[in-house]
């Protein structure tokens, strides 16, 4: 009698300090310069959860905090209760401390860092995909678990300021699978809880809801885009799961596209990610489907990067374009000014496959730059004036040194093993386009164009110069469709819109005269 009252005395002082939350994620819903989706898992009996943040370090003392948000979307899925909470006005390229706090009681203290909304200031993420553990008949079978806890040890230590994950999270959909998946995933905030956000994509194993309601992200679609560091990079997630050429996403994905095209917003950068690659290497056909229905857009757009999955082996190709002239091989050919670096093909601890060994052991194409078998992913940094890509593998993890959240972007951890094949380590990707005549002159007005108050409410002025003629003002939300178009008249300094019934985001809006289009953004919350 006297064990067991100890036993429910121990037990309720532990549940007075221990968080009834765990397996905590980030993602993003809009322009994560200034808004992230925190997301963690609870036993679903839990009350009054919210997020406490601030741009202040209080430890494990929710009170202190500055700001608070409570849960914006509860989810069930495979026996796990998800929560989820999508902060909203917060300032770019700064870090956040925060915990989650609910009656059962307060997490770790953890943070983020929100990324920046200038191109100039340079982006590192990681691209990856494919951590599913498998059959004992697939090759590397026992490494799978171990492997993917590395590669997620990795980003603790890389500290990228985001990971796309190209899908295929777990073998199958189940309860065990996936607490399996977010206990490793917890190895990526390192020994000081810094939670690095997740922009995902829907693999062959995942069902078709999975995604949205495991990382809440933007739509049911699965597919979506965000723009990244102002004009920097625009990251497109698509949806290789969908029947066929899907023309409802192929619609979507060809206005996104035009819209960030010749356009005043265009991006210095187009990166594109999805699950199922246009021609593997290791020995599956080539997906043809998608090569017609994609490829052509991807090259009009300039896309400059294709980040695939799926076939569990690591390849980088030089740049390519498609083609059926002499010297093409399945469809593309090398093309070094136009050309798409396609890079995968999801390798983040999954079975890894035979190579497809054509011409010999590094190429299986004749425009395959090298690929090897190996646990690992790609490391892409990005500035206005190029895109450098690294392979990294999943080995000697342990001594790997740390980036400090403090460090420059591109900082790479000492030891960090980057594969170094015949072809060399580093990828570079030279920005060669120049931006649609008369932006740079547009941009150096772009101060007389803004909106305030930030965050706005219900009311929010935009003010501009004053319009020698009439002139057309658009609104766009965060994932390109236009919600408002207004026509101004001549000889006004401002226009006042309302609001309150619009969802809460991140809106453009553009104001469109003989003399050029101007844009500046709205942060709108309730
Ligand atoms: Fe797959």
């Amino acid at each position: 009698m006297r064990t067991l009252f100890f036993t429910f005395l121990q037990l309720a002082l532990i549940s007075s300090v221990m968080a009834g939350t765990r397996f905590y994620r980030a993602s993003y819903r809009d322009d994560p310069s200034t808004t992230i989706d925190i997301g963690w898992c609870d036993d679903g009996t839990s009350t009054n959860a919210k997020v406490f943040y601030d741009v202040v370090d209080h430890g494990t003392t929710y009170s202190s905090y500055a700001f608070n948000h409570v849960i914006d979307r509860t989810q069930s899925a495979y026996s796990l209760n998800h929560q989820f909470s999508r902060l909203t006005g917060l300032t770019p390229n700064t870090i956040y401390y925060f915990v989650v706090h609910d009656d059962q009681g307060t997490s770790a203290r953890m943070y983020f860092k929100t990324l920046p909304d200038n191109p100039d200031v340079g982006i590192t993420f990681i691209a990856g995909g494919d951590s599913r553990t498998g059959t004992v008949l697939e090759a590397g079978y026992q490494q799978c678990r171990p492997n993917r806890q590395a590669c997620d040890s990795l980003v603790a230590k890389i500290r990228p300021d985001f990971v796309t994950f190209n899908g295929d999270f777990v073998y199958s959909g189940s309860s065990s699978n996936w607490i399996d998946w977010f206990t490793d995933w917890q190895y990526t905030l390192g020994t000081d809880g810094h939670l690095v956000p997740i922009i995902t994509v829907m693999g062959n194993h995942e069902a078709s809801t999975d995604v949205y309601n495991i990382f809440d992200v933007p739509n049911t679609n699965d597919y979506f885009s965000l723009g990244i560091g102002g004009n920097l990079l625009r990251v497109y997630s698509l949806n290789s799961e969908l029947s066929g050429c899907d023309a409802t996403q192929k619609t979507w994905l060809t206005n996104d596209l035009q819209l960030y095209t010749g356009t005043a917003n265009e991006p210095y950068w187009k990166f594109v990610q999805y699950h199922v690659p246009f021609v593997p290497h290791a020995n599956y056909s080539s997906n043809t489907t998608l090569i017609d229905c994609w490829a052509s857009l991807f090259q009009q757009y300039k896309v400059k990067l294709a980040c695939e999955a799926h076939a569990h082996v690591i390849k980088v190709t030089w740049p390519i374009v498609t083609s059926s002239a002499s010297g093409s091989d399945h469809g593309f050919i090398r093309n070094d000014t136009n050309g798409i670096v396609y890079i995968g093909e999801g390798s983040w601890g999954a079975p890894q496959r035979n190579l497809y060994t054509y011409y010999n052991a590094n190429q299986a194409y004749n425009w395959t730059r090298n690929q090897v078998n190996s646990a690992g992913f790609q490391l892409v940094c990005v500035s206005t004036q190029k895109m450098e890509i690294r392979t990294v593998q999943a080995i000697n993890v342990n001594n790997v040194g740390q980036v400090q959240i403090s460090d420059p972007p591109c900082t790479l951890p000492a030891n960090l093993p980057i594969w170094n094949p015949s072809n060399g380590s580093l990828v570079t990707i030279n920005y060669n386009g120049s931006l649609p005549t008369g932006i740079s002159n547009i941009l150096q007005e772009k101060q007389k164009l803004f909106a305030y108050p930030v965050p706005a409410n219900d009311k929010v002025t935009i003010s501009f110069n004053k319009l020698i003629d009439d002139a057309q003002m658009e609104i766009y939300n965060s994932l390109g469709a236009k919600i408002k178009s207004i026509l101004l008249a001549s000889g006004i300094e401002s226009k006042e819109l309302d609001f309150t019934d619009f969802p809460e985001g991140t809106y453009s809006v553009f104001v469109i005269t003989r003399s050029g289009i101007q844009s500046c953004k709205i942060i709108h919350v309730h």
